[in-house]
């Protein structure tokens, strides 16, 4: 999607789902909650929460947990997700993506037409593109 197509509702629609989401967030160990909303291009959004484990490594992000949902369904194509989280769920700050989920991001995202959106709260937001998140990238295209 280009970057004027991003409307408002449509980022706080995404904000709310994730909202809705965090609760679900498992954090024995951090306490620290994260949940996205991911909007594929078939207009479905997949939320996802972080998973923790005993063991730590296991540990899956909220972002990437919404993308294998998505992918593992047959749904690869995206325009934008929204990322909230904060230390036992208050969100506080904005949460940026880790460096493993931002190449998540690479492999499914044309990094010019997917949008990163940090919220603090539906109202307080911020947008970024996928290239201004994780400039110089690498990607499937340099498999080609
Ligand atoms: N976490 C996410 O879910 N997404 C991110 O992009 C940053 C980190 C989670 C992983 C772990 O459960 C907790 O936040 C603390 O690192």
């Amino acid at each position: 999607m280009q970057r004027e197509e991003l409307t408002k509702e449509i980022c706080q629609n995404l904000i709310k789902e994730a909202i809705q989401t965090l609760p679900y967030s498992y954090t024995p160990y951090s306490h620290f909650k994260v949940a996205a909303a991911l909007l594929a291009k078939s207009g479905t959004v997949y939320t996802g929460c972080n998973i923790e484990n005993a063991s730590y490594t296991p540990t899956n992000c909220a972002e990437r947990t919404a993308f294998f949902k998505a992918v593992s369904e047959g749904d690869s194509h995206f325009d934008a997700i929204a990322i909230v989280g904060g230390k036992e769920g208050k969100v506080e700050e904005f949460c940026p993506p880790c460096g493993v989920c931002r190449q998540v991001m690479a492999e499914f995202c044309n990094p010019k037409e997917f949008f990163i959106i940090l919220a603090r709260s539906p109202e307080e937001f911020q947008i970024y593109s996928l290239e201004e998140i994780l400039p110089f990238g690498f990607s499937p295209e340099h498999l080609k």
